[in-house]
């Protein structure tokens, strides 16, 4: 099918991003959440990373103008259902909720309209199962932050159809990025690896081997990794590395068990940049202290 319109359910981190791909790549973009704040932001965000964007050469004025104007904002989950062809979550990562918005697009999209999770790590089967269209349902895992960030990580489910998957191949390219495609399995690939070195830097440092700062220097300078594990878990949020490795240990065994001073660090509210102390510590505009 012909994908026009698409919708982004959840304005948050990642919903914004993927909302930007979609606008500029082209397509009718209509963003929803519950949430006003949240679309307020989100839509700033959106305008602005269009402006970096053309101050970098990267997005034409027109470019510009036209991923703009493709974009409009929604509080009715069901209304956007109406309207998309493609509908993409990104709302946070638990099951229950996923399973209600998988029900409402399931209920109120159109009956081609492709049903896509952004979610890291939780199974889309499971999401495809409570619905009547699971060769419509999908995984679409982008990155953050989604422009740019080059990685689309597309994730076929139990029964998701070759049509389904070369419509959002399509619409990945489309939106700019490189695309993988693989067979659903717990964290896929990204998640999976990210959180077992994530993990591995924090048993490092629980056992005093080195300094955040060390470590972090080690595998961007020794292993030519572009962020170190601990800027990286601050970006991302250790409260969502903590609930991605809890599910890893559930699914996949013991290897997997989350580091004692991670979930500490959960408890303590050190969630990373965004409660501006994760295992660095933030200033309010941003900024590594
Ligand atoms: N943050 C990352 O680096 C990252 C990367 C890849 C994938 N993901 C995945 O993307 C998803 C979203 O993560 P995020 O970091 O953007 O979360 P977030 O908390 O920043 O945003 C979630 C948004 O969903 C909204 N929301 C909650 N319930 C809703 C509902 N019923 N209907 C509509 N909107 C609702 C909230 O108001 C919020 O704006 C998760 O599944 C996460 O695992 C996150």
């Amino acid at each position: 099918m012909e994908i026009e319109t698409i919708a982004v359910i959840g304005a948050g981190t990642m919903g914004r991003g993927i909302a930007y791909a979609a606008a500029l790549g082209g397509y009718r973009t209509v963003l929803e959440d519950v949430s006003l704040e949240m679309l307020e932001q989100g839509t700033a965000y959106i305008s602005q990373a269009l402006e970096d964007g053309r101050a970098r050469g990267k997005v034409t004025q027109e470019q510009k103008d036209k991923a703009l104007a493709n974009l409009t904002t929604s509080r009715s989950v069901e209304d956007v259902c109406r309207e998309a062809d493609l509908l993409i979550e990104a709302v946070p990562e638990e099951m229950e909720v996923k399973l209600e918005i998988f029900t409402i697009f399931d209920k109120f999209a159109k009956p081609d309209a492709i049903l896509a999770s952004n979610t890291s790590s939780l199974s889309i089967t499971e999401m495809a199962s409570i619905t009547f269209r699971a060769e419509k349902c999908i995984g679409m895992h982008f990155f953050n932050p989604v422009p740019k960030m080059k990685l689309l990580e597309i994730v076929r489910a139990l029964e998701t159809s070759e049509a389904t998957l070369r419509a959002c191949v399509e619409v990945g390219r489309r939106m700019g990025k490189e695309v993988v495609v693989i067979r659903e399995s717990p964290g896929f690939v990204t998640s999976r690896m990210n959180a077992m070195i994530g993990n591995e830097a924090f048993y490092m440092l629980q056992e005093g081997i080195a300094t955040p700062e060390d470590i972090d220097k080690a595998l961007k300078l020794g292993l030519n990794h572009p962020m170190g594990p601990f800027e990286l878990v601050d970006l991302v949020g250790l409260d969502i590395r903590l609930n991605i490795l809890e599910y890893l240990h559930k699914t996949l065994g013991e290897k997997y068990r989350p580091c004692p001073l991670l979930v500490q660090y959960v408890k303590a509210g050190r969630t990373g940049r965004k409660s501006g102390r994760g295992v660095y510590a933030y200033g309010d505009n941003g900024v590594k202290k």
